[in-house]
């Protein structure tokens, strides 16, 4: 019962909310910065046509998927997009912009390809054409770890919930009726209002939840029956050459082992 509820809302995510968020992450303060990434400093932008460099668009504030060390901006995304680079024989370079403000940006030639734990949405395959999807993920949800009241999805109705705009955790509590939804630029800021006590909950992709709770006692993560999603890169519609380019290295990574050791570098793999 709750389960069908649940896959209902869920398909419900991808027809419109998008927009609106995306919208509003445009409102806002967001400019996009110029990519701090693993080639020289300050160079110019590459032509999305082509030229010396591919642009990655990302948002990086999403371990292990693509987050900063130090200046570099490192994870499993990026070490796929770093293959998408050597096939294409180019360099790569980083866009990090807010996670609303990535299709827009696509779409205005700022960069090549998205690659950002982005998930597979109805509403987002309107605007951009998806990989083949190359990792599988779901939401969940964080709660205080002596909060007894939140079991599950259906019990963030009444609630406070934090997301980070624009994601498909924010699609999920934003249409649910009932439920109080607080949106930040970034996850890690919607877990310290969480510590802080001004959200009950926040509603983020399993991974990145890993990440944010990992030695924390104060905070927990559910197990929270949502449905799965999947992560591709997306390209402007019809780019059909690099489409067809960033499919062929997905391929071949994990054909010849490459996205095992990928995987084993960013993802606990004893348990
Ligand atoms: N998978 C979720 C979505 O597609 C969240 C992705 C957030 N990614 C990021 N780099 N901040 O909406």
């Amino acid at each position: 019962m709750k389960k069908n509820k649940l896959l209902k809302v869920l398909t419900f995510i991808g027809t419109g909310m998008l927009s609106m968020s995306m919208l509003a992450g445009c409102a806002g303060n967001s400019t996009p910065q110029a990519g701090n990434n693993n080639t020289a400093s300050e160079q110019p932008k590459a032509p999305a046509d082509g030229g010396k460099y591919i642009v990655m668009g990302t948002n990086a504030e999403f371990e292990p998927f693509e987050y900063r060390e130090g200046s570099e901006i490192v994870g499993f995304d990026v070490e796929i997009a770093k293959a998408i680079a050597a096939k294409a024989g180019k360099e790569l370079k980083i866009e990090d912009m807010e996670f609303g403000t990535l299709i827009v940006g696509l779409n205005n030639n700022q960069m090549d390809f998205i690659a950002a734990g982005m998930s597979v949405t109805e509403e987002r395959k309107t605007q951009v054409d998806f990989s083949n999807p190359y990792f599988t993920s779901k939401q969940v949800i964080i709660v205080k770890a002596d909060d007894g009241s939140i079991q599950t999805a259906d019990d963030l109705v009444g609630k406070k919930v934090g997301v980070q705009l624009g994601t498909t955790g924010d699609l999920f509590v934003s249409g649910t009726d009932g439920v109080e939804v607080l949106q930040f630029d970034k996850a890690p800021l919607a877990v310290m209002e969480l510590k802080n006590g001004k959200v009950d909950a926040v509603v983020i992709d399993a991974e990145p939840a890993k990440r944010l709770v990992e030695g924390q006692d104060d905070i927990k993560v559910l197990d929270a029956p949502f449905t799965e999603e999947e992560y591709a890169i997306a390209v402007r519609k019809g780019d059909k050459e690099l489409l067809d380019l960033i499919n062929s290295v997905i391929e071949e990574l994990k054909q010849n082992g490459e996205y095992d050791k990928i995987f084993e570098k960013f993802f606990d793999v004893e348990e």
